[in-house]
């Protein structure tokens, strides 16, 4: 019996959601490790579509525990909100059902508010993030001044942590001109908040160790992708977060030897939202069909997302750093009826050929994609649920990705629906 850790193999929006929620049948417990809500997971069962952002996938399947580990960080108000919403589509959520790191940080107004006065700044030069205050709530994190899930529970504590968190904010905001925070008001928010959050808060680290001891499966909800890793990604057009494998120990206290299998989600072409460098994006006509076909429309901000061919090269670089044992490859019949299907296979930057992408922005800039070009299917592939079902040029080119990226396909996807999966090998039990 092993654990499974999903993580995203490019910029994310791979379909996670959809492969974790299809994958929770066969786990106990889903734990959400990394990011906060910026991720937008959507789950298609049937006629009912789930876009879940800081809840564990597993949430819509009854008897499943959901974990927000430590290493998440939270916004309690939009916590809330997204559980609102969720039961308002029938989905019962209550302690027994998901529990949040007490340890894990908050993400407050004054985050959100600094994401987007950043963003605006930096003019031109914007990351393009979500505006959810992710990146600043991390800074605080790691400058060891955040206000965590625990601190809600002792009002002389929360005090003195706000106020130490201000004492740095407000002197950016002055520097920037605008107005200081008050530590009242926000101690007051916050204090209104605690009751409906705290009952949720709890020690994750153990709940997850007496579940390894019982012989429990868990399943570890990635969020983002490696090429958004803020040491692997293309900085610093990147999430505040590590997105591989490694991260699912750190951020949700289990400890390096509870990974078994390491799925990466990877999509049958590539897409990115938000700017930085993306060397196979088409933008023209094959990249609007791409977007148009796979709906490529941000979960989270609505933002359309950018699109292009599949980069193995940079694929085969997340493989590697984001330690992954086998791939779900996603969104295959996006690719129906295409006459030609182009395969980035490596990168020439000022007249060198490359085999990976270097970590220099000015070198990731000038990437120029090297191509080989395969033929396309003309029959459809939405929907199938069998191997045998699939055209021999689908199969051709799903070959050719494994070979280039080193790696085996343990899932097809092919369609948004849960059911529309093909198990080529059980992630739980290789
Ligand atoms: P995540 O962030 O990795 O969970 O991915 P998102 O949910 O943001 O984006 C993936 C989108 O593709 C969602 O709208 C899914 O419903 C959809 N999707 C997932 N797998 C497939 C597939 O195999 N085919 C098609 N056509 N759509 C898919
Ligand atoms: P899921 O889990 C795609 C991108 C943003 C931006 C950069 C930094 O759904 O795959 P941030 O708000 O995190 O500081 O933004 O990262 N980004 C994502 N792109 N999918 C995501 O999550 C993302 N989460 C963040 O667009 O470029
Ligand atoms: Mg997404």
């Amino acid at each position: 019996m092993t654990n499974v850790v999903v993580i995203g193999s490019q910029w994310g929006d791979e379909g996670k959601g959809k492969i974790v929620d299809w994958l929770s049948e066969r786990a106990d417990i889903v734990v959400r490790y990394q990011g906060g809500h910026n991720a937008g997971h959507t789950l298609v069962i049937g006629e009912k579509v789930f876009k879940l952002s800081l809840l564990p996938s597993g949430v819509v399947r009854p008897g499943k525990l959901g974990v927000i580990g430590n290493g998440v960080v939270v916004d309690p108000w939009a916590l809330l909100e997204e559980m609102e919403r969720v039961r308002a589509q029938g989905v019962e959520i209550d302690p027994g059902s998901l529990v949040i790191a007490e340890n894990a940080s908050l993400i407050l107004p004054v985050h959100r508010a600094l994401d987007r006065a950043r963003e605006l700044a930096r003019g031109a030069d914007k990351i393009g993030t979500t505006g959810r205050g992710i990146g600043p709530a991390y800074e605080d994190k790691v400058g060891r001044r955040a206000v965590r899930m625990c601190d809600l529970a002792d009002p002389e504590q929360l005090r003195r942590r706000v106020d130490g968190l201000l004492v740095h904010h407000n002197a950016l905001l002055k520097g920037l001109g605008d107005e200081p925070v008050s530590a009242e008001a926000l101690v007051r928010e916050l204090e209104a908040i605690a009751p409906r959050i705290l009952p949720y808060a709890g020690v994750t680290w153990q709940v997850l160790s007496e579940a390894k001891r019982a012989g429990k499966r868990v399943l570890y909800e990635g969020a983002q992708g490696v090429m958004l890793d803020v040491d692997h990604g293309t900085y610093p057009f990147v999430t505040s977060s590590n997105t591989g494998a490694g991260q699912a120990a750190t951020g949700s206290g289990s400890g390096p030897n509870s990974i078994g299998y390491v799925l990466g989600i990877t999509k049958a072409y590539t897409t990115r939202v938000g700017s930085g460098p993306f060397p196979t994006e088409q933008d023209n006509e094959i990249g609007r069909t791409l977007g148009e076909r796979g709906r490529e429309f941000g979960t989270v901000t609505g933002r359309a997302r950018r699109c292009g061919w599949f980069d193995a090269t940079l694929v085969r670089q997340a493989m590697r750093v984001g330690g992954v044992n086998g791939i779900a490859l996603t969104k295959l019949d996006v690719l129906d009826g295409l006459d030609e299907i182009r395969i980035g296979i490596g990168y020439d930057i000022d007249g060198r050929r490359y085999d990976h992408l270097p970590a220099s922005e000015a070198l990731q800039a000038r990437a120029v994609p090297v191509y080989e070009t395969m033929e396309g299917w003309k029959e459809s592939t939405y929907g199938a649920r069998r191997w045998a079902d699939l055209p021999a040029t689908a199969i051709k080119y799903i070959r050719r990705i494994e070979e280039l990226i080193d790696t085996p396909v343990a899932l097809l996807s092919t369609s948004p629906d849960r059911d529309d999966t093909i198990r080529v090998r059980d992630p739980f039990e290789d």
